[in-house]
């Protein structure tokens, strides 16, 4: 097959296997071991290493078709499976994949000890690994339960995206389809990039994605091509198109959805010029705003910036109340280095408080002078609305959109900012919500995101378990009532997931 090319983890074997360490004979010259760095690291693996060749065992420090025996520490068998299978060896059926207590075992009586159903890491098939998820109690490793689930929230995705290629191409696609309104083409995008964020290994063969969820014949015939081409026809025509490049320009600013964005683009407007001259067109305060101060806030807000922001919101709910918490959320409460805007839980242990403590910080920056644009929207929470009906509705909470003056001294190690720009202070997106404290955990899980991560909890929810979640609750159909949250771990639970910590949630 075509693919005989790209066989990038296999090489010939190493010449230099004996090298480096003393020359011990060999007893056993019909096994070849090849141990697994992953999770058993690189100094007990050479520590292993070293131990099998005194012993009179062969071990090659890289994987080919010569290996017998492939030997693992981390025994989640379909990772192990799936990065085999990308490796590109054409033998591999003819291995055995072992569990380290082969190994031991072999160490324990000097030779390869005979291989038992216990030492076996078998394949997943994929009838296991797509179906829906089984119901699991937190389980310990073996198979199925640990193949790659169909919902970002039985996944663990850290900042660590090991396909950048192809999630990149898969988000250009999965955004033209959201900009023409095509919600569900834009999520088979969304969803087959998000399953190859959580990946800890690098797709470099088509073959080694077969088993993985959420990946159709469109999204593996675009991964193809770029595994063969280093890129997709149709991205690159989707990227120099002009309604494309337009409709991202549009929306990119604050307050410009793609509504707006396709009506003006059907008006014959290309650029922001174009949009000021054009009488007809009223921008509505948000986007006065978001024009005024387009090159801030279109540029990243980083870590610093964001813990600069923390402190100042901090010292605004310190003077209101000795009551108040605050939390970080949003993508750098999940380990991100940069983001588009910093979100922020700020509220009172006492509730029904929440509302005012959103409105005295909000006048105090006033007072400071560094709001330049607040967007504030109260509370329509009320239990009688509880459990919401529609899936992506927005939560009930006071919450405020704003545009904050952040001056260069306030932010440990200066502003981020353009070369040449001596301003001293930049213009940045902030959001607050302030949910009262006996929904905070819900609220937590809600705004710390990712979106996708969020999307498929609430899908999870509805569909393996009867139940709608939402940032404000988690109702039980089938018990016909409201379960209670103090923390993230407590909806986890009363979901039958594992928890999943917050950096491990950028699905
Ligand atoms: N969110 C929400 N309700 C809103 C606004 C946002 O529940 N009215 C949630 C989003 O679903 C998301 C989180 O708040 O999970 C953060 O949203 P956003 O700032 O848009 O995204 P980030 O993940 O923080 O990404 P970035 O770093 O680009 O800001
Ligand atoms: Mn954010
Ligand atoms: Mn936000």
């Amino acid at each position: 097959m075509f693919h005989a090319a790209i066989r990038p983890c296999v090489r010939k074997r190493s010449k230099a296997a004996s090298v480096g360490g003393p020359k011990h004979s060999v007893k056993f010259k019909e096994v070849r071991l090849y141990l697994v760095e992953r999770k058993m690291g690189s100094s007990r693996r050479s520590f292993l290493t070293q131990l099998a060749r005194s012993k009179g065992f062969i071990v090659d420090d890289h994987l080919s078709d010569e290996i017998t025996h492939v030997v693992s520490e981390d025994s989640r068998a379909s990772s192990l499976w799936a990065w085999l299978k990308g490796c590109g060896l054409t033998n591999l059926s003819k291995m055995q994949v072992l569990h380290i207590s082969w190994f031991t075992d072999s160490m324990r009586v000097g030779s390869p000890a005979a291989v038992e159903n216990r030492h076996l890491i078998q394949d997943t098939p994929p009838a296991l690994q797509e179906g829906s998820a089984p119901a699991l109690a937190p389980a310990p490793a073996p198979a199925p339960a640990a193949s790659v689930s169909q919902y970002a929230c039985q996944r663990r995705t850290s900042t660590d995206n090991k396909n950048k290629i192809l999630t990149d191409a898969f988000e250009v696609l999965a955004e033209y389809y959201e900009l023409s309104e095509l919600q569900s083409s834009c999520l088979v995008f969304r969803r087959a990039a998000s399953v190859l964020k959580s990946l800890p290994w690098t797709v470099q063969c088509i073959e080694a994605t077969q088993g993985l969820p959420c990946l159709g014949d469109h999204t593996k015939a675009i991964m193809e091509e770029i595994l063969q081409s280093g890129h997709s026809f149709d991205v690159e025509r989707i990227l120099s198109s002009e309604r494309y490049q337009t409709l991202k320009l549009f929306t990119s600013m604050f307050g410009v959805g793609p509504k707006t964005a396709e009506k003006w683009y059907r008006r014959g407007l290309r650029s922001f010029s174009d949009i000021v001259a054009e009488p007809s067109v009223q921008l509505n305060p948000m986007q006065q705003s978001g024009f005024l101060h387009y090159g801030d806030i279109s540029r990243v807000v980083t870590k610093a910036e964001a813990q600069a922001l923390g402190n100042i919101i901090d010292q605004a709910v310190r003077l209101i109340t000795s009551d108040g918490v605050i939390a970080l959320t949003g993508g750098f409460r999940r380990g991100k280095e940069v983001g588009h805007d910093v979100d922020f839980i700020v509220t009172t242990h006492e509730v029904g408080k929440e509302g005012c403590v959103l409105r005295h910080i909000i006048d105090s920056f006033k007072k400071q002078g560094i709001l330049l644009y607040c967007d504030y929207q109260a509370s329509t929470f009320h239990v009688s609305k509880l459990p919401c009906k529609s899936f992506e509705a927005m939560d009930y909470y006071p919450k405020c959109f704003l545009i904050l003056r952040l001056e260069a001294s306030q932010v440990d190690g200066g502003l981020g900012c353009a070369e040449g720009d001596n301003r001293g202070w930049r213009a940045v997106r902030v959001d607050l919500v302030s949910p009262p404290m006996d929904r905070y955990a819900f609220a937590l899980l809600g705004w710390t995101g990712s979106t996708q991560f969020d999307r498929d909890l609430r899908r999870f929810a509805r569909k393996e378990r009867r139940m709608i979640l939402d940032n404000h609750t988690l109702y039980d159909k089938t018990k016909g009532r409201f379960l209670t949250a103090r923390s993230e771990e407590d909806i986890f639970a009363h979901l039958g997931l594992e928890y999943v910590e917050p950096w491990q949630r950028n699905a």
